[in-house]
């Protein structure tokens, strides 16, 4: 119904942003590009390791040489007595012993320097740089389960390097596959895990020769295998599976598997019950809309100078998204340039993952949230400027509002539905609960990372320089439950918003008609 892309106008921008401690890599594509240069260092030590041990063997092995000769000679001599007792030679032999096989070689073989800076060097990345563990591995594969789950990828086109009919040419491994499947067994994923069990095993077995020990692995898989179908509720698969193992492998760890397995009780087939919103979530963020069954005029943009007298020059390009609840985006609000000082402002200040308000106001790591944020007050003179964009669109006074909160989601990275209002516990600095919402979108998405509504089927592709805005409560400051809002998973790219939560202390007589359209019959729109 709406062209989304009025006013479109995007320029890619690279932007780097480093300095996560102790931060969850996968949940962020900054602090992905810190593991990148963990990675390039690991590289330039590893190399001049190698290259240094290199170079000390040459020297070893031609000394080595050297000596043999030399030995060789000496005691090829018909007496080795007379070799021995020529002056010179006696003293080469103790001159070699004393002092050249010690200094040169000994020494040298047992310090290795170049291993012992090495040990160093990876004491300090692990320390200084943080280096990945298991949960970091687990994050990114809970991360494509994610993606799997609300895009219907399909595991196969996934491993093929296939995403949304696009081939990005980075195809897996049987290797790969087989440890995603491991770890998703592991976090009780099974249906998914087999998934993944199968297309290794499939890659696997298409190409044995590149693998040495091919048989053996294909019984790993299958023991895999075996155990998810057992979970899963097909005890007999899962038997199958094992004695197909035990009959070329015998003595396999398969064996104790079936003993293991035979004193168990088999998981159940259950249906995952999905949360009500889930459907209405999938199909917002795949970027389908139900049909409308919307009375009235179709929603047009518009331009709007008289908003204020900061816009007579430069008139708002105005989206209607929604009516009542009033959802508008305003594009092009900041440039390329803007945005790149807030990340200079952000850059300064240490992202750390973005915790979800919980009810005493402390925040709670969760997958419900997965994303990187940092926040900004409105002192910079970028800030400042988007203070006054927000004063100026919304008619709101700054001072009931929120530092701006930057956040940045890599892939799989995302927000399950939630409202902005806290309802209960407001915060206490703060007058009143959250009126407005406004998001700024800073970076385009490849694919994926809609904002989507879903009680009022609206989904939002991320627009760089663009600002979402909506009211979180009705004129009476009652909470407006048909909010609720989420941010799709990043499938591919980077996503990077930045909110600014409006309190409604004091502003209630500040609210433009215009941004109004609800009603107090919405009141029985409340949960
Ligand atoms: C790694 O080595 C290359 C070339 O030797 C150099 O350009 C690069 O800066 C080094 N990277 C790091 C992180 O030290
Ligand atoms: C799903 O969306 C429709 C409108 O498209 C809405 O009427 C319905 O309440 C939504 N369901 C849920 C559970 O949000
Ligand atoms: C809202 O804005 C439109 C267009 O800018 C204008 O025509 C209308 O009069 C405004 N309504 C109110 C209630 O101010």
């Amino acid at each position: 119904m709406l062209d989304r892309h009025c006013l479109y106008i995007g320029i890619f921008q690279l932007i780097i942003w480093v300095g996560v401690a102790n931060g969850e890599f996968y949940s962020s594509v900054d602090s992905m590009q810190d593991l990148a240069q963990v990675e390039e260092e690991l590289l330039n030590a590893t190399r001049s390791y190698v290259e240094s041990q290199q170079k000390q063997l040459d020297f070893y092995r031609r000394y080595v040489e050297q000596i043999k000769r030399e030995h060789e000679w000496a005691t090829s001599q018909l007496k080795l007595d007379d070799y021995l007792g020529h002056p010179l030679h006696a003293f080469r032999l103790i001159k070699r012993l004393v002092r050249d096989w010690d200094s040169l070689i000994f020494e040298p073989i047992l310090a290795n320097n170049a291993r012992e800076e090495f040990r160093a060097f990876v004491e300090v990345l692990s320390r200084d740089l943080g280096y990945p563990d298991q949960s970091e591995l687990q994050g990114a594969i809970k991360g494509l389960a994610r993606l799997q789950k609300v895009y219907n990828l399909a595991t196969s086109d996934l491993a093929d390097g296939i995403i949304g009919g696009l081939n990005y040419g980075s195809d897996l491994r049987w290797r790969e596959c087989y440890e995603i499947g491991v770890q998703l067994f592991d976090l009780g994923e099974y249906q998914r895990s087999l998934e993944w069990l199968q297309v290794a095993f499939i890659l696997l077995r298409n190409s044995p020769r590149e693998e040495k020990d091919a048989d053996h692995y294909l019984s790993d898989i299958r023991e895999y295998a075996s155990m998810a179908n057992f979970e899963l509720g097909n005890p007999k698969k899962a038997a199958r599976l094992l004695s197909q193992i035990l009959e070329s492998q015998p003595t396999h760890s398969a064996q104790q598997t079936q003993k293991y397995l035979e004193s168990r009780v088999p998981g159940k087939n259950v249906q995952e019950t999905k949360p009500s919103w889930f459907s209405n979530y999938t199909r917002l963020c795949q970027g389908r809309r139900l049909p409308e069954e919307r009375s009235g005029d179709p929603l047009r943009c518009y331009l709007d100078g008289k908003r204020h007298a900061y816009f007579t020059l430069a008139p708002l390009q105005v989206e209607p998204v929604h009516l009542d609840p009033d959802i508008n985006v305003y594009h092009g609000m900041l440039s390329s340039k803007q945005i790149l000082s807030i990340f200079e402002e952000a850059d300064k200040e240490e992202m750390v993952r973005s915790a979800v308000a919980g009810s005493g106001g402390e925040g709670t790591v969760r997958d419900l949230r997965v994303s990187q944020q940092t926040w900004l007050d409105y002192k910079s003179p970028v800030m400042n400027s988007v203070g006054r964009i927000i004063q100026f669109v919304s008619g709101f006074d700054m001072a009931g509002a929120e530092h701006m909160q930057v956040a940045n989601y890599g892939v799989g990275g995302q927000y399950e539905p939630h409202p902005d209002y806290f309802e209960v516990n407001l915060p206490k600095n703060f007058e009143g609960d959250r009126i407005s919402t406004s998001m700024f979108y800073l970076s385009d998405v490849e694919q994926g990372g809609y904002t989507v509504f879903t009680k009022l089927n609206v989904f939002l592709p991320p627009v760089k320089g663009a600002l979402v805005m909506w009211h979180n409560l009705h004129r009476s400051l009652h909470v407006d439950a048909r909010t609720l809002h989420a941010g799709c998973p990043v499938i591919v790219g980077s996503k990077r918003i930045g909110n600014i939560w409006m309190h409604s202390g004091y502003q209630e007589f500040r609210r433009p008609c215009n941004l109004t359209s609800d009603s107090y019959k919405s009141l029985a729109y409340r949960d």
